[in-house]
């Protein structure tokens, strides 16, 4: 295996297999870690990681803080809202007056599709791609891969439906090249409105018939509506694509027995998923937000070392 010697994580899309699985391992032992009374360990001492996110974020913001502060290194949280950026400066800007105070690493997440790779090639310390626009959500597919083969021996091989607004979404993207890469077999499954354009040159077949799409699957990944990410509507109303698309008690009883739950936040109970089935004994939501931590120590330590 080639050592990991990657400067920046930006996309799914540009990372070899012998990388994916030198980060998966490498989760896999800081997982370890994070099960142990005393979690703190050394390898990050020294260094600094800026959290900088111009967009909300929960499980993201938070699990990299932790991994950060986890490894030992000091950790700086900016939010658009109190930063100058509200003064007029550019995001261009920000991120080059950060930089002059010296980080490692910059976490980058913001609307703008492409922010992370632009400031990748303006600035000298590792940029993560902490979710951008609607273009990719590396970490995100990432850990949505770990938690996956926590319960398998492999993905190739399995199927893979994500459900949901497609289009807009950068957590699909990044998980069709990924699970893609990894051997997966994916079907996309939305309204026409809410499915890519570029179904065929990501080589995935897509349907708007959810029960064709579920039926055989594996492993269902279900995504929120974008709606920060919608002008107009692209469906009736909430109620018509919940009877359509949304994952219940009775359309989960015409899949697979063993079929696994994969949601990567924020949930919109009763919408995309209704609670029983985000709650139950099929639903990996909670484990991914877990998983994520680990792999994001991983992440840091792989950049930082
Ligand atoms: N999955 C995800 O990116 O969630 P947050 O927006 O809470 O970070």
């Amino acid at each position: 295996m080639t050592p990991f010697n990657r400067k920046h994580i930006l996309s799914t899309k540009d990372l070899e297999v012998s990388e994916v699985e030198e980060i998966l391992a490498s989760a896999k032992s800081f997982k370890e870690v994070l099960s142990r009374d005393i979690k703190k360990v050394p390898p990050l001492r020294g260094k600094t990681v800026i959290n900088l996110f111009f967009e909300d974020s929960t499980r993201t913001k938070t699990s990299f803080e932790i991994a950060g502060k986890t490894l030992s290194a000091d950790v700086i949280n900016i939010s658009k809202g109190g930063s100058s950026v509200s003064k007029g400066e550019t995001l261009l800007d920000t991120a080059r007056t950060l930089e002059a105070m010296g980080p490692n690493i910059l976490v980058v997440r913001s609307k703008q599709s492409g922010l992370p790779l632009r400031l990748s090639q303006a600035l000298h310390c590792s940029v993560i791609n902490a979710g951008d626009g609607f273009h990719e959500h590396p970490t995100q597919a990432l850990l949505d891969l770990y938690t996956i083969l926590e319960q398998r021996p492999t993905v190739a091989g399995l199927r893979v439906a994500i459900v949901g607004d497609i289009a807009h979404s950068r957590v699909a993207r990044s998980n069709i090249y990924l699970l893609k890469k990894m051997g997966a077999e994916l079907v996309l499954v939305g309204p026409g409105s809410l499915l890519p354009k570029e179904v065929e040159d990501f080589g995935v077949t897509a349907t708007s018939d959810l029960l064709e799409g579920i039926r055989s699957a594996d492993v269902i990944m279900v995504l929120r509506i974008q709606r920060e990410r919608l002008g107009l509507p692209f469906f009736p109303s909430n109620q018509e694509y919940s009877h359509f698309f949304g994952i219940d008690r009775e359309k989960l009883k015409l899949c697979k027995k063993d079929v696994l739950i994969l949601h990567p936040g924020p949930v919109n109970r009763g919408i995309e998923i209704s609670p029983d089935v985000a709650d139950g004994s099929h639903s990996l939501i909670l484990d991914q937000v877990a998983n994520g931590v680990a792999l994001r120590m991983a992440l840091l330590y792989l950049l930082a070392k």
